[in-house]
């Protein structure tokens, strides 16, 4: 059972600048709420409460200042600082101490996941105690990602950012992996790109024929925010569903609150820190 999970909210957002030259993209709105509530509330949704988010040298004040400890949410928050980004393995390596040799999920702080059944695959994912598990999507330009191609129900090869393939299938950017995640990223070298792959460390399971995939299915949407085009899909997406349905995705206290992992007087509690604003106004509706 996974209980642990990091999230990877590091990075210089090069793509995004200068949007992001003093500020941490996953502080950066989407739509109503920071990105960094968007994976946050995937790893609530999988029942994950044991969370470490590794941040930027010098930027933990930023991050505590929203979502302190975890306490007003149910859960528990560590973070971590990274001098440089040096690739998503390095996850592991930072994390190693918050890891003890436990099972541990890792997603990335800009990566937003939608889809109709995705709590019950997520809470499927968390049962992994063997191997290492992957969630895969179809994409228009494979060329940007890693990409798996699959062969009766199997990954039979993994690439990162392929010149030529004939599948559209992309590794995003939330996996699950056994105790032995550690020791294998210490044994990965830097690509070309001088960056630790994690399609590198995915390969190493695969070829022990431990790694399974699953899907997101074909009404679910995976959008990376990292490119300014991608951002403004995400926060577009965002909007749309949330002005025509009426809730609100990645509802962080919505989430604790269906799950009891806080109460009534945390609910007001949020409502007095968040102020007066359409976030608290959905929340004293959900009261
Ligand atoms: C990284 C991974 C890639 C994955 C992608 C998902 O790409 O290396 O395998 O498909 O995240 O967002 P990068 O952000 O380094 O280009």
């Amino acid at each position: 059972m996974i209980k642990k999970g990091i999230i990877l909210a590091g990075g210089l957002g090069t793509r995004m600048s200068p949007i992001t030259k003093s500020v941490n993209k996953q502080l950066l709105p989407i739509y109503d709420k920071p990105l960094i509530y968007y994976p946050l509330s995937i790893f609530m949704l999988a029942g994950i409460k044991e969370i470490l988010i590794i941040v930027n040298k010098g930027q933990t004040a930023q991050f505590k200042k929203i979502l302190k400890n975890g306490e007003s949410l149910g859960i528990k928050i560590q973070y971590k600082e990274q001098k440089n980004p040096n690739g998503l393995p390095e996850a592991f390596l930072l994390g190693e101490k918050f890891i003890n040799n436990d099972c541990v999920a890792l997603i990335l702080g800009d990566n937003f996941f939608y889809a109709q059944s995705l709590t019950k695959s997520l809470q499927k994912a968390t049962k992994l105690k063997n191997g290492a598990k992957v969630f895969l999507h179809p994409v228009n330009n494979p060329k940007l990602y890693g990409i798996a191609t699959i062969k009766n129900k199997k990954i039979v090869s993994l690439k990162e950012k392929p010149s030529v393939t004939k599948s559209n299938l992309a590794v995003t950017g939330l996996y699950f992996f056994d105790k032995n995640v550690v020791k294998l990223s210490k044994t990965l070298k830097p690509s070309k790109r001088n960056e630790l792959e994690i399609i590198d460390l995915l390969n190493k399971y695969r070829k022990k024929n431990k790694l399974t995939a699953e899907f997101l299915g074909r009404g679910g949407a995976w959008l990376d925010a990292g490119s300014i085009d991608d951002y403004y899909d995400t926060t577009s997406f965002v909007s749309a569903i949330q002005k025509r349905q009426g809730f609100k995705i990645a509802c962080l206290e919505e989430i604790a609150l269906n799950k009891k992992w806080i109460n009534n007087k945390i609910m007001k509690e949020n409502i007095k820190f968040y102020g007066n604003c359409d976030y608290s106004r959905y929340l004293k509706k959900l009261l």
